[in-house]
């Protein structure tokens, strides 16, 4: 089994936090989406014959397609893979995009599961981000997918703002338990490099958050998802029972798949590769029938870095048997050595013959990792 990935790298509007590849140049789309189903057909081998169980539109604001540039690209995934019968295709929308006509279309073309980007309750921490939406459209947007019939539908959102507050984030959250939704994707607000936030950081009209209010508002959220049927299986993701994000998760899990679009990455069990992150130079590839990519061979030490880094970030964690029937001994050696000392710190614990992270030290997962990379 795989998935299938598409970046679509255009917004109508660019928030002042983002760092994702995403350009604002419209006039673009067409084209793009011309040499994305271009990409799929000359990569139509990468994945040999392995039967793609999802697909996933990501962005940049997949929801800038209109229905027939969707109907197109999923046509040409049809013809040129085998798809699972229960293939699950997620969208990632942005809330006012998704009108009631609009959502009728995502579903009769069999979008089956929404990614809504909702990041705040407040409309004042909207407007600081320069989101298009207001909280009221948010709510509206899952509400009209739902009443379309939409039953998997996840909404992002962000914590950790300097600029907010912890009661204010609490809200937040008491108002996504209240639409009724199935999954919740919330991450802690970094402040990157090539964004206005950093512009604003470095002006003083940004701050960073304190450590500990990070700390105490990552705790209130996973306490209080999961006293409200939550599931937490990743450092970032909570989900009713039956619905993890099943794209997400083969990720975790070290399932191969194909990215296709500027600034896409690919993993097929023996390598990594990544697209240009320039629309323009990605383009005038395809134009000419070939691709503008980088390629890494992975080698045990590799894999095993990024088997560990990604396994410690779920419930389920490290397999022991898998493991040992996958990495040389030298490797497995090296993980129980530095295993015992962080169980002896209480950060790791051992449950049904895996390794996982304790709900204690969730938050320290990326020290943690760090301990375990085999340079
Ligand atoms: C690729 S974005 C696309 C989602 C969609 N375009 C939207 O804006 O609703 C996926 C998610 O990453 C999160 N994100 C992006 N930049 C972030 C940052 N600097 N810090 C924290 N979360 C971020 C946001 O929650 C966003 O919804
Ligand atoms: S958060 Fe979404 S809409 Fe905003 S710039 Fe990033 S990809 Fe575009």
């Amino acid at each position: 089994m795989s998935g299938i990935y598409l970046h679509i790298p255009f917004c109508k509007k660019i928030c002042y936090y983002c760092d994702f590849y995403k350009t604002a140049a419209l006039d673009s789309v067409e084209k793009t989406v011309i040499n994305i189903a271009k990409e799929l057909e000359l990569r139509k081998n990468y994945l040999n014959n392995s039967v793609i169980e999802t697909i996933y539109f990501g962005g940049g604001t997949p929801s800038v397609l209109n229905i027939n540039q969707l109907k197109y690209l999923l046509s040409t995934i049809k013809s040129n893979f085998i798809i699972s019968d229960l293939v699950e295709i997620t969208l990632e929308a942005n809330p006012e995009d998704l009108t009631y006509d609009y959502l009728h279309l995502l579903k009769s073309v069999g979008i089956n599961r929404l990614s809504i980007g909702v990041q705040s309750f407040c409309d004042s921490d909207l407007k600081f981000m320069n989101r298009r939406h207001s909280a009221q459209e948010a709510i509206d947007s899952v509400h009209l997918a739902q009443n379309i019939g939409y039953q998997n539908i996840s909404i992002d959102i962000i914590y950790g703002m300097s600029f907010s507050t912890t009661e204010q984030f609490i809200e937040n959250i008491k108002k996504a338990l209240t639409l009724d939704i199935q999954h919740i994707s919330a991450y802690h607000l970094s402040i990157e490099e090539r964004t206005t936030f950093n512009l604003f950081y470095k002006k003083g009209k940004l701050k960073q958050i304190e450590d500990e209010i990070s700390n105490e508002q990552f705790y209130l959220l996973r306490k209080i998802l999961l006293e409200n049927e939550f599931q937490h299986y990743e450092i970032s993701n909570f989900c009713k029972n039956g619905f993890i994000s099943k794209h997400n998760s083969n990720y975790w899990k070290q399932v191969s798949y194909l990215g296709v679009g500027p600034s896409a990455h690919s993993y097929n069990l023996t390598s990594r590769q990544w697209n240009t992150a320039n629309l323009v130079r990605y383009n005038k590839a395809l134009d000419n029938n070939t691709l503008n990519f980088e390629k890494e061979d992975l080698n045990p030490n590799d894999k095993f870095n990024d088997y560990v880094i990604t396994a410690l970030r779920t419930s389920w964690g490290i397999r022991f048997d898998y493991l040992k029937s996958t990495f040389p001994d030298y490797l497995v050696q090296h993980f129980l050595d530095k295993m015992e000392k962080l169980i002896q710190l209480k950060q790791l614990k051992i449950e049904n013959n895996s390794v996982v992270v304790t709900p204690e030290a969730i938050f320290l997962t990326d020290t943690i990792c760090g301990e375990f990379i085999y340079a």
